[in-house]
């Protein structure tokens, strides 16, 4: 969790959250229990997610000139869009994500999993360690997002790269110096997703961008849901990946390594996570009128910070529930029916994290027997709604 929330208690349904990290201040109303979540979700006419892309950290003059200077934009397409177009521009993306396709495209995840488990199989019988976030983790869910979109597999270390800075420049707290060289690389990132939209227009088959414009959407829309799209289409499963990896090879998970190997063991750990700690562990809304939450007046204005993760149970079977005297069993389920959101704007690729986050630790379980985790303190990726270990660095104990 963010340790600007751990400073706050856990007593009311929505407490108010003055203080972050360093220097910046961070006045969220922050929302914790699940049920009021779950309303704030529902109430999409009340709270918008016109804040949802918004950055955290006000950014300054350098850094905004660096954006300028490539025209980078925003505007309102999908995850920040509280319009009527919402509707349509989301059945537009989501028919790259319907059930059956997700589903036809387990094969192709298993043989990208294989491949980068043995990889990192490799590696540890070369040089004795690997970071499994980097042979494991990092690249066949941005293969799979691309190859699924009808988009070409190219740059793939950039767009790791640059996912992760663009990241950090709009859910971090990075200083003035530290601004600038995100704004760089998010400047970048935007270019070249402007040449590739272009490119896209122009290709043979189907894929996202023509669609969308099929749809009617202008080039900065185009740009602005795929620079979102992008990322959160495969960064987030990057790093539920590695903390499930993690906590796994810590042994806080509650199956073991060799456990994991088999269909249930992954599935159960990513669920885990999921849960516990996943990789988007809040997500922002704005009062878009005065109203109330749980007998609470609310100003219009108010930013919202929604707790999705963390705050239910502790462990499957053996955790805190929520409500008191629920059973946990039950906790389980509600807490999970928040971790990709709820309502109009809920994920639109859930199942397919959730398939690929499977599938990738159960072949690297299965092709990594008998590794041990080398750092058993990494340094973590901390950002308003963003959380994974930056490295699962492991070797192999001497026989
Ligand atoms: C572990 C991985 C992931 C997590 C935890 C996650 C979580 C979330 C959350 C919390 C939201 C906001 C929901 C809301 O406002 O109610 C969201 C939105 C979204 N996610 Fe994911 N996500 C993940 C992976 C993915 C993947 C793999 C894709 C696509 C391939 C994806 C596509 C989207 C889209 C398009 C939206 C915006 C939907 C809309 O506004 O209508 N996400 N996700």
């Amino acid at each position: 969790m963010n340790p600007a929330m751990t400073a706050v208690g856990s007593a009311g349904p929505a407490e108010k959250l003055t203080e972050s990290p360093g220097e910046a201040r961070c006045p969220y109303l922050v929302v914790r229990e699940p049920d009021t979540v779950r309303e704030v979700l529902h109430r999409a006419a009340d709270f918008s997610p016109a804040n949802a892309l918004e950055a955290v950290t006000p950014l300054e003059g350098p850094a905004l000139r660096v954006l300028q200077r490539v025209g980078f934009a925003l505007p309102p397409v999908l995850a920040s869009n509280d319009t009527g177009t919402h509707a349509g521009i989301r059945k537009v993306v989501a028919g790259f994500f319907t059930p059956a396709t997700v589903a036809g495209m387990e094969p192709r995840i298993r043989e990208l999993a294989r491949e980068a488990a043995h990889n990192a199989a490799d590696q540890l019988d070369g040089s004795g360690h690997a970071d499994l976030v980097q042979a494991v983790a990092a690249f066949p869910p941005a293969v799979v997002m691309l190859e699924l979109l009808g988009l070409p597999v190219r740059d793939i270390p950039a767009l790791k790269r640059w996912g992760l800075d663009s990241m950090e420049l709009f859910w971090g707290w990075p200083g003035k110096d530290r601004q600038l060289e995100l704004a760089r690389s998010a400047a970048d990132f935007y270019v070249w997703l402007r040449k590739l939209v272009a490119e896209s227009l122009a290709a043979p088959g189907r894929n996202l961008f023509k669609s969308l414009a099929e749809h009617g959407l202008s080039g900065p829309e185009m740009c602005s849901l795929g620079y979102f799209l992008l990322i959160a289409g495969q960064e987030t499963t990057t790093q539920l990946i590695s903390t499930a990896l993690f906590r796994l090879l810590e042994g806080s998970a509650p199956v073991g390594w060799d456990d994991a190997a088999t269909e249930a063991g992954s599935r159960s750990v990513v669920r885990h996570v999921l849960i516990t700690e996943s990789s988007v562990p809040t997500w922002r809304r704005v009062a878009a009128l005065e109203t109330d939450l749980g007998g609470m007046p609310v100003g219009a204005g108010t930013e919202i910070l929604l707790e999705l993760s963390g705050n239910q149970v502790t462990a499957p079977g053996q955790g805190r529930s929520w409500p008191p005297g629920q059973a946990a069993g039950s906790a389980e389920k509600a807490a999970y029916g928040l971790v990709f959101g709820s309502g109009i704007h809920r994920c639109l690729g859930a199942k397919l994290a959730e398939l690929e986050a499977a599938v990738i630790v159960q072949e690297a379980s299965a092709a990594l027997p008998g590794i041990r985790l080398r750092d058993h303190q990494p340094e973590w990726i901390r950002l308003l709604s963003f959380q994974a270990p930056r490295t699962v660095t492991v070797d192999r104990p001497p026989l």
